[in-house]
Parts: structure tokens; C-alpha cells; sequence
């Protein structure tokens, strides 16, 4: 089906378009905003050039797609909340993000989407990756998917294996204004999580591989025991045929589906600095 609408530009074999054509600091008509939902679930991620919003538009248009999700562990702005400013100062050596995951994997309803809009960006570095997790499972053996299918990983949001298990609070000492915004999400609020490691989207219902950092083992297994197959699927989806590679400048807005993609902040611009505004919307119960 073609758009009316927008114009969708793949950006490359795998996942990714650019999104030409549209304003998101106005209200969009049902039609558009159709157009736009459906460009993200064919393309997995989109993204829109030269953008100019104010927190209040940009958190109108992330609205369109559902409820915003709080992150537990991160303060939102002070006057706008449902957004989480991600800053990485000149002095900061630590980059947020910077390893292979999916957003909130750690809680039982993961953010269906996180929407990323470039404030301040350097020269040159800084971009994020992303993988196709659809095209990680469809290349699996059908032996591959049999065992895939039966197995179930166990996620955390803190302390994780990938990080040195530290907290939070010291994993960002590398970032000052990170490290300001951590907070403590309190016991009602639920950071650990099994999932089915084969999800199906519910949109789509297509077959999806769902891992990422915050994946620490699988559930009824040891460490050791999930290690190696662990690694095999981490390694096997982020191949470079599966991802794309997305150049920010100053009012890009990326939007990612964080049920069928993975993705990486590449921290390669120590000395320059980097700020943006981040939201997430809600999701369900990965199935
Ligand atoms: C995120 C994230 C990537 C980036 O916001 O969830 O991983 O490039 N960000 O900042
Ligand atoms: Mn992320």
C-alpha cells in the first residue's frame, strides 16, 4: 500500500525510513497520523528531518500512540515529566545506552515505542543503531526456532551482568547530569521481568526475537547454562545485514517500535556535547 500523505524514504535494506512531508508540531489529521503508525510498523524505526517543537508538541504527538511511560529510574524534566533529557556533557566519558537493548525490558509491560528528538548534537559521532528483530528470528533454522520458542529470558533494571552488576547511581559516575536524575523507583514498582524470548508483535503478528542488555539469563537456567545461547542470539541478531545506522542533526526525531528492534548509542564524541529530549509510550505484556 502506497502513502497519500508523507513520503516514506528506506534508509536501508533492513529497517529505517525517513519521513518527508510533515510538520509534527501541528495536530495531524487521522489520515496522516494513519500513515505515519504505518510507516513505523513496516520500517520498525522512522525518522523526521528539521523538526521544530516544543516539549508540549512533542509530548501531543507522542500521544497519538499511547499513553507516556515514566521511566522508574530516571526524573523527567521538571516541568515537563513525561520527558527525559539525556545529556552528555563535554567532561562525561559515560554514554546512556551505549550496548545492544530494547527500552524497559526490565518491566513486565515494556514501552511499546520511545521517540528521540536531537536537541544539541556534535559534529560528527554520536549516531544510534538499530537491528531488526524480526529478521534475526526469520533467519534462524527451524531447529534454532523450535528451542528459541521454548525459552524464556529473565530481565533486570538495575545491577545488571553487562554493567559490573553496579547501581545505577555509580554506573553513571562518568556523567554528571545523568547521574543528577537517578532516582530510586521505590517497592511498588516492579524493575525485574521474564519474557518470552520469541515474542509476537501484536500489531503485526510477526515472530520476533526479544533480548537485550537487561536480559541476565534464562528463566530455570543458571548463568552459566544460558550463557553460551545467550551470546549466540545476541551475536547472531545485531549482524550488520539487520541494522541501520541513523546520523543525527540538530531537530531530528527518531521513533522506534521497541517490540521488533534493538538498539545501540554509539559513544564515540568525548569532548563534544549531546542533548535529548526522550520520551516513551506504554506498552503490553510481551506474548
Ligand atoms: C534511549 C536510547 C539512544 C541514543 O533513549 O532509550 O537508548 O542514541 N538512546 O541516545
Ligand atoms: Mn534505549
Amino acid at each position: 500500500m502506497s502513502y497519500q500523505t508523507i513520503e516514506v524514504r528506506p534508509i536501508t535494506g533492513a529497517l529505517g525510513a525517513e519521513i518527508e512531508g510533515i510538520d509534527l508540531s501541528t495536530e495531524l489529521d487521522n489520515q496522516t497520523f494513519d500513515e505515519v503508525h504505518r510507516a513505523l510498523l513496516e520500517n520498525l524505526v522512522i525518522f523526521f528531518r528539521d523538526q521544530d517543537l516544543k516539549p508540549d508538541q512533542q509530548i501531543a504527538f507522542a500521544r497519538r500512540f499511547g499513553d507516556i511511560h515514566f521511566h522508574p529510574f530516571m526524573k523527567g524534566l521538571d516541568d515537563h515529566p513525561e520527558i527525559l533529557e539525556l545529556i552528555k556533557e563535554e567532561a562525561d566519558t559515560r554514554t546512556f545506552g551505549a550496548v545492544w537493548h530494547t527500552d524497559q525490558m526490565f518491566n513486565p509491560k515494556p514501552a511499546l515505542a520511545t521517540m528521540l528528538y536531537a536537541k544539541e548534537v556534535p559534529p560528527a559521532g554520536g549516531d544510534t543503531m538499530y537491528a531488526n528483530m524480526y529478521m534475526a528470528y526469520d533467519a534462524l533454522s527451524d531447529g534454532m526456532k523450535e528451542v528459541a520458542g521454548k525459552l524464556k529470558t529473565f530481565n533486570v533494571g538495575d545491577r545488571m551482568k553487562s554493567h559490573g552488576r553496579e547501581a545505577r547511581k555509580d554506573r553513571y559516575k562518568g556523567s554528571k547530569a545523568m547521574q543528577a536524575k537517578v532516582k530510586d523507583p521505590g517497592d511498588d514498582v516492579v524493575t525485574e521481568a521474564v519474557h518470552p524470548l520469541v515474542r509476537t508483535h501484536p500489531e503485526t503478528g510477526r515472530k520476533a526475537i526479544y533480548l537485550g542488555n537487561h536480559s541476565q539469563h534464562f528463566d530455570g537456567m543458571t548463568e552459566e547454562e544460558s550463557a553460551p545461547l545467550l551470546k549466540f542470539f545476541a551475536k547472531h541478531a545485531t549482524q550488520p545485514e539487520f541494522v541501520c545506522r541513523f546520523r543525527w542533526k540538530v531537530g531530528s526525531l527518531a521513533l522506534w517500535d521497541n517490540r521488533c528492534t534493538q538498539h545501540y548509542a554509539v559513544g564515540d564524541y568525548d569532548g563534544e556535547r549531546r542533548r535529548m529530549h526522550r520520551i516513551t509510550i506504554a506498552g503490553d505484556r510481551p506474548f
